[in-house]
């Protein structure tokens, strides 16, 4: 019989439902939100108002686009968290109440898992290549950034992780200190592909394990541009690219270094990578440069599948129904969900 598993996501700022029947895509629905512009991050009470709007459009959309039937729907897989509560909530309560009534299995989902399991969708048009276990999962969003070891579809474990900020919020607050829009990392990323990558140099942390800093980072790059906006006011514009370029590498040079000693440490050299600055190109380029130079088999999702969106909550949730791991009605939202 086949499995056909509706996912919802509304950890952030995203509304998305994805549909998915024995492990292939059928559809995957996301709805931005742009009320958060204006303000240059994401509004939390504004966020959950917009979820209220936006869910049941876009789980209609997704069954619709997927041609299925809502009596098809074999459990319904939502993220349970971490992530902002207010947010959590619309899409707990709405998968508690359509699980109960059709009276099928509700599936609650870790969101980090979601995000590295995005390389075991299946679609339609596309057959890629799935790693192999055990692999290592380089994680890296706007809230989080972690190399984690995966021995299956959901075992898990991080050995190595930021003491502070994530990557995706160094890309985003250096970006702001330069006047760039938010999310910044999108924007760093197209002015870098023009500027010198080398024009400066920032600070970079020295940590002996496997754990991530990047706050350094950030005031390294904010005292210089502080510095050099005395000397020359127009120093933001007349070095945007370069700037872009350099603390874009400075980031993925910390990424990287970390992932060569994770595989020298482990042994393993199959390598993917996931998260939203999975979509940077810098970052994509280097993982392929080590494909070529160091033998790594490396992993790195289509762009579609960077960022958060349903169909990895609906595939995290079709391997946790083949286990038959099923939630009560009572579970709750979790802000903090550690893998
Ligand atoms: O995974 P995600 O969509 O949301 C979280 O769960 O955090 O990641 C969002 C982060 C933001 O910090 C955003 O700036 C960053 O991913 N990002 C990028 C790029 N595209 C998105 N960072 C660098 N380069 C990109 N091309
Ligand atoms: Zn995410």
């Amino acid at each position: 019989m086949s499995i056909t598993i509706l996912g919802i996501e509304s950890s952030c700022d995203d509304t998305s439902a994805a549909i998915i029947k024995d492990g292939k895509l059928l559809s995957n629905v996301i709805a931005n939100q742009d009320v958060h512009k204006a303000y240059g991050g994401v509004v939390p009470e504004l966020a959950s108002r917009a979820h209220q709007q936006n869910i049941i459009p876009v789980v209609d959309q997704a069954i619709k686009q997927a041609g299925v039937l809502k009596k098809d729907i074999s459990a319904v897989a939502f993220t349970r968290g971490p992530g902002l509560l207010g947010s959590l909530l619309v899409g707990t309560s709405f998968a508690k109440a359509f699980t109960l009534a059709m009276n099928i299995p509700l599936v609650q989902i870790n969101h980090l898992q979601a995000h590295i399991l995005v390389h075991f969708i299946k679609e339609l048009d596309n057959e890629k290549k799935m790693p192999e276990f055990p692999f290592l999962c380089l994680l890296v969003s706007g809230g989080h950034t972690q190399i984690v070891i995966v021995r299956n579809h959901l075992e898990m474990e991080i050995i190595g992780q930021t003491i502070d900020d994530a990557a995706g919020e160094a890309f985003d607050k250096c970006a702001k200190v330069i006047g760039l829009p938010y999310p910044g990392g999108p924007f760093v990323d197209e002015n870098a592909k023009q500027g010198n990558k080398h024009a400066f140099i920032f600070n970079k942390p020295r940590i002996k394990n496997l754990d991530y800093s990047f706050s350094g980072l950030k005031t390294s790059f904010l005292y210089s541009i502080r510095d050099n906006l005395k000397k020359n006011p127009d120093f933001i514009n007349e070095n945007m690219m370069d700037l872009c370029a350099s603390i874009q590498y400075t980031i993925i040079e910390i990424l990287m270094n970390k992932l060569e000693l994770a595989v020298k440490q482990t042994g393993i050299n199959r390598i993917a990578v996931a998260g939203g600055v999975s979509a940077n190109s810098g970052l994509r380029d280097a993982l392929t440069d080590r494909t070529h130079n160091l033998g790594w088999e490396t992993f790195i999702p289509d762009f579609k599948f960077t960022t958060d969106n349903a169909a990895m909550i609906a595939i995290t949730g079709y391997y946790k129904y083949l286990k038959k791991e099923f939630a009560g009605q009572d579970i709750a939202p979790l802000a903090r969900f550690p893998l």
